[in-house]
Order: structure tokens, then sequence, then C-alpha cells
């Protein structure tokens, strides 16, 4: 079945849009968004994200394979993200109209098919050319598991095993786009990962709403304007030095200058959406929430079932390893060649 999105163009008026390009010069500098904490006894060993990194490492954006080596792999998809607003905390002035934006809100209820929405955060991604976002689904929510208590993986396990869906708290995202930048469109598989990849460009003052928890989606390779691929590590930050142009620096070491329409610049909006009253209520006051032990032995019980898993349940990192590879089903190589979609 295709995912319910919708691709909306222009999306601002010409004043909001550009206003977009200031919060960010005002914001002055961007950092990388690297991991979150580990989780104890919960393969920590691996990163937060692996479930994607790992499929990136070896299939690259487009499931063809990845003719990078695992270190450049890191510097090309270390992106710069800072956030806008986190619920009520507003971090970049101005931001606070587009968080409670009516047209926005209204899209979320027909996406969700949900009246309550809540908005929780917008943030802004800025990637450098040369960049790209590995296929991936966003991280989800479930009412008693979520990002501060679990592994980014092990709740995208969750989500696609099916398994949880009773707990789940339906999440719509808006990703948005601002500036010049060429390349760097957004791909994604909106008749599941085993049909063809579509990609819509990444335009100015256009964005597209849809569930990032559920649809495989990533962002193609920002066009180089330079050989080589700066140095970015978790430390390096971009900096914005007045007249369309921004610094990469590592502490006080310059590591390449930009200008506006070289960065690919969006905005995400992510709200929660809940049928009624009661459903919000449930989520607000935590009953009705997961367990940690509860989910494990649920997911363990698939695996018995399924014929992955006999005997004793394997240590962390094994049994990690072994709920993303059955439960997480990435588009595959072949699984449809890019098509772009006619305009909205
Ligand atoms: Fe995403």
């Amino acid at each position: 079945m295709r995912a319910n999105f919708q691709h909306i163009a222009p999306f601002l008026s010409t004043g909001d849009a550009d206003n977009m390009l200031r919060i960010a010069e005002s914001f002055g500098s961007f950092g990388t968004y690297a991991d979150e904490g580990s989780n104890e006894g919960l393969g920590e060993q691996l990163p937060q994200r692996f479930d994607a990194a790992f499929h990136y490492i070896t299939a690259g954006i487009d499931g063809s394979g990845n003719p990078d080596d695992p270190g450049t792999a890191i510097q090309r998809t270390n992106y710069f993200r800072e956030t806008y607003a986190y619920g009520s905390d507003v971090q970049a002035a101005g931001i606070e109209s587009f968080m409670e934006h009516p047209a926005i809100k209204q899209a979320a209820q027909q996406i969700s098919g949900r009246n309550i929405i809540v908005p929780a955060i917008v943030y802004a991604n800025i990637l450098v050319p040369g960049q790209e976002l590995a296929i991936h689904t966003d991280v989800p929510e479930f009412r008693g598991a979520n990002r501060k208590e679990l592994p980014q993986w092990l709740l995208v396990t969750m989500l696609h095993s099916g398994l949880f869906d009773q707990w789940r708290i339906p999440i719509v995202t808006c990703v948005s786009w601002f500036g010049a930048a060429r390349g760097g469109a957004f791909t994604f598989y909106p008749d599941g990962p085993e049909a063809t990849r579509e990609s819509i460009p990444a335009t100015h003052n256009s964005a597209i709403l849809l569930d990032t928890d559920a649809v495989f989606h990533g962002v193609e390779r920002v066009v180089e304007v330079q050989p080589d691929l700066p140095g970015i590590d978790r430390e390096t930050r971009l900096h914005f030095l007045g007249q369309d142009q921004w610094q990469l620096r590592n502490g006080e070491r310059a590591l390449a200058g930009y200008g506006w329409p070289d960065l690919r610049y969006s905005i995400s909006w992510k709200a929660y959406c809940f049928s009624d009253a009661a459903e919000e209520a449930l989520w607000a006051e935590g009953s009705d929430n997961l367990t940690v032990e509860f989910i494990l032995d649920r997911l363990e019980a698939a695996l018995r079932e399924r014929g992955v898993l006999d005997g004793a349940r394997p240590e962390p990192t094994q049994f990690a390893l072994m709920m993303v590879e059955n439960f997480v089903r990435f588009p595959r190589a072949g699984s449809g060649s890019p098509a772009d979609l006619p305009p909205p």
C-alpha cells in the first residue's frame, strides 16, 4: 500500500521562507549530530543507529554498494544539526509560529488520520557538499519506550516487528527545504522497501509530510564543490561568517568555506498524533507503559517462532544484531530504480 504523504510547494510565504535562512544565521553555528549515550546491557557496544549505519556501509545510498571506505562514510553522513524548539523550550527566536503553524497541523491530521496534533520538536539539518544521508527510518516512540530509555535501534526494531503497534505513538514529520543547494534530493520508498525508490528535489520553500518512522528515506548526495570531503568529526562545527558565507572549523582550524547556495538546509517538524483526549491521556499519564523485559521477551519469542533462535538468549550484542537482522527489512539492491515525482 502506498504511504500517505503530502508534497507542498510553495510551502510558506516568501517572507517566512526567507526568515528560515535568517534563523540559521542568527543561530550562528551548527554542531554534528553525534550519537547519544549508550544503554547498559542492551548492546551498548553498538552505535545507536547501527541498523542504518551497517546497511549504508555495505549498500550505500541506493542499495547498489558503497564505494567509500567506512572512514569516509562517517564524514559523508556526519551532518550538522541544531534543535530550534523542543516542546516549550524555544532555542531559536522566531520559530514559535512555525512550530504551531495551522496549515502544517492540518496536513498532519490528514496524514495521520488523527485529530489531536501535538508539535514536539523543530530542528534544522545542514549537509555540506559531498554529504548524504543513509537510508533509514526515524526513531519511533511507544508508550513507555522512547529514546531516553531505550537504544534507538531497539525502538526501530520494535516498529518494524509490528509486535508493539498498540503502544505506538504515531508521529508525523514535516521536512521542509530552504536555500539553493544543488543535489541533496529527499529520497524515499513510498510503496515499501521492495518497490521503487522515488526522489523529491530539495527545492527552496517546499516540504513533505509523512510518517518517516515507517517509510524508508534518506538524502541523496549534495553536489560537491571541491574534490575532497573535509575531515569532519564530532568536534567539527559549521559557523556563519555573515554575508552568505559559512566556514567549517575544527576548533580554530578552518577546514572549508561555503556560500549559502552550497549548503543543503532543511527544517524538520515532528508532532505526536492522537485520536482523542483519552489516547493522549494514556500517553501523558504513563499508564499502559511497556517495560523493557516485556519488549525483549516478546521479540525473543517471535525469533523462536520463526525458528531463528533456540537455546538460551544470546549475549546482548549478538542478540541486538539478531533482532535487527530479522525484523528490519531494508530496501534491497535492485528494488526499483530512482524515479522523480511529478511536481505537486
Ligand atoms: Fe529521517
